[in-house]
């Protein structure tokens, strides 16, 4: 639903098939003397700029002229090369300017020959530039400013409200922002949008995943919906923009005051029964699908620490990875997961046990064991740093112990031991023990190659 800005800027020497072909489209093609004046419309929002390469200075004065201003506003830049010789300089200068990520570039540019005009205007024709920046007063409620770039993004993001006041979230890898707007002068409704801003490639990613995941099946309620239209793709950087979620507080604050048991059964019946809806039975080496940054060198630190301790004799990295790797084959249900379900992306709305669950950005086909072994062993692992829950050192020994789930009755009267075995018993129907095992083993050897000696030893105990 973007903004129809059908004008294609054109700067320099272009074959007259072009205006041709773009006037075909119903895209209004507008030639430039200037450069000045190809940046002027390029911020009054035209949709591209088709620009030909002469020599290879004046390419290259173009490029860095045109670039920045043509692609911070969303619009397409397509290079139109006379030759092979120009096709490949363009090329050049196109992958140097976006080193970290050149497929990301050609995304947001288009080098053609001069025969692939057609293609070109086509490109053009389906392109869609987002929002323009407008005039939108951008307010800070708590945090420090964003840099000026990511203001832009957010101004586009949200251009058509009155008042946009910001909130630094407590994030995880990224920094989100709490989004108040007041979106008209006539129905002053407020709404709350989450914004995140990250490399462009990253935010497509988390995009499709999420839609991957919930587009069709995951319901409104378990997830908040990514608001698409304001989602806006900048020069390096992408915004994206999803619901607020309204009165709910995260699963590791709930599990501070309230008993685990109901909210982690409607984690279960809620959200992952719809994810398991198209489980598919499978066959295979569950052992094997650790995670890829899991080496032997991220475990010794970890390792070396729990023989310091001493309590018990436990495997050396290589041994305990070749055991997990070498774990006989079991029979699992492959099934669309979180992926990331970690106690940080679970929320509890007030006053009721409804979950919702946030960031999906790495969801994907895993066994049905994987999001709840990832759940218990955040909850073992992942404090707050205030949080007194009563997890001791000695508990999670005693829980951690095979047969996982013989270990439900282990008495303790801490709320995050209790949600763990609260998850083990909803977990018992849907994972047999050797495959949660290996779950489980390989989340607390994620947990381990961050230096924590505990997590290595238990996953000692956890791996057959
Ligand atoms: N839709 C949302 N509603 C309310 N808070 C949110 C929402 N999305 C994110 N947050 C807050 O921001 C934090 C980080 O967001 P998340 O999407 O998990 O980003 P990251 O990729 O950094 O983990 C969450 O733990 C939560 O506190
Ligand atoms: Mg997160």
């Amino acid at each position: 639903m973007s903004v129809d800005r059908p004008e294609v800027v054109l700067l320099g020497r272009l074959d007259p098939s072009i205006v041709a072909e773009l006037a075909a489209r119903r895209l209004v093609p507008t030639p430039v003397e200037t450069e000045t004046e190809a940046a002027r419309r390029l911020k009054a929002g035209a949709r591209a700029i088709v620009v030909s390469v002469g020599n290879s200075v004046q390419l290259a004065r173009r490029l860095g002229h045109l670039f920045s201003g043509a692609l911070e506003q969303g619009a397409l830049l397509g290079i139109v090369a006379e030759d092979e010789s120009q096709f490949d300089l363009a090329s050049e200068i196109a992958y140097r300017s976006h080193p970290g990520d050149p497929d990301g570039a050609f995304a947001r540019y288009d080098i053609a020959r001069r025969s692939e005009i057609t293609a070109l205007a086509e490109r053009i024709a389906r392109h869609s530039t987002g929002r323009s920046q407008g005039n939108t007063c951008i307010r800070m409620r708590k945090g420090a400013k964003p840099a000026g770039d990511r203001l832009l993004l957010l101004q586009r993001a949200f251009n058509d409200c009155l008042e946009v006041a910001l909130t630094e979230l407590p994030g995880g890898a990224s920094t989100p922002w709490r989004i108040d707007v007041i979106r008209h002068q006539t129905s002053r409704l407020p709404a709350s949008f989450v914004a995140k801003i990250g490399n462009i490639e990253k935010i497509q990613s988390e995009i499709s995943a999420t839609q991957l995941a919930c587009g069709d099946h995951l319901q409104f309620g378990y997830v908040p919906p990514i608001v698409e239209n304001r989602c806006a793709v900048g020069v390096t950087e992408s915004i994206l923009v999803s619901r607020f979620v309204d009165r709910a507080i995260l699963l590791s604050l709930y599990l501070e005051t309230h008993s685990p048991a109901l909210a982690v059964a409607s984690i279960f019946d809620g959200p992952l029964r719809v994810l398991r809806t198209h489980a598919a039975r499978d066959r295979g080496y569950v052992g094997r699908m650790l995670p890829p940054g899991i080496k032997p060198r991220h475990l010794y630190h970890a390792y070396n620490a729990t023989r310091a301790i001493g309590r018990r004799v436990v495997r050396p990295p290589r041994r305990l990875l070749a055991a997990l790797r070498n774990a006989p084959p079991v029979d699992y249900a492959r099934c669309l997961s979180h992926g990331d379900l970690h106690h940080g992306n679970v929320f509890v709305r007030q006053n009721t046990t409804e979950i919702v669950l946030i960031d999906f950005a790495r969801s994907k086909e895993l066994p049905s064991s994987f999001d709840p072994a990832e759940l218990e062993v955040s909850l073992a692992f992942r404090r707050s740093p205030q949080a007194l829950d009563g997890v001791t050192d000695d508990l999670l020994l005693a829980l951690y112990r095979r047969p996982l789930y013989g270990q439900c009755s282990v008495p303790t009267t801490a709320s995050r031991g209790l949600a763990i075995q609260q998850v083990r018993l909803q977990a018992a129907a849907l994972a047999s023990a050797e495959e949660y095992s290996l779950a489980v083993g390989i989340q607390l050897l994620w947990h381990a190659q961050k230096q924590r000696a505990l997590a290595y030893e238990l996953a000692d105990q956890v791996i057959p």
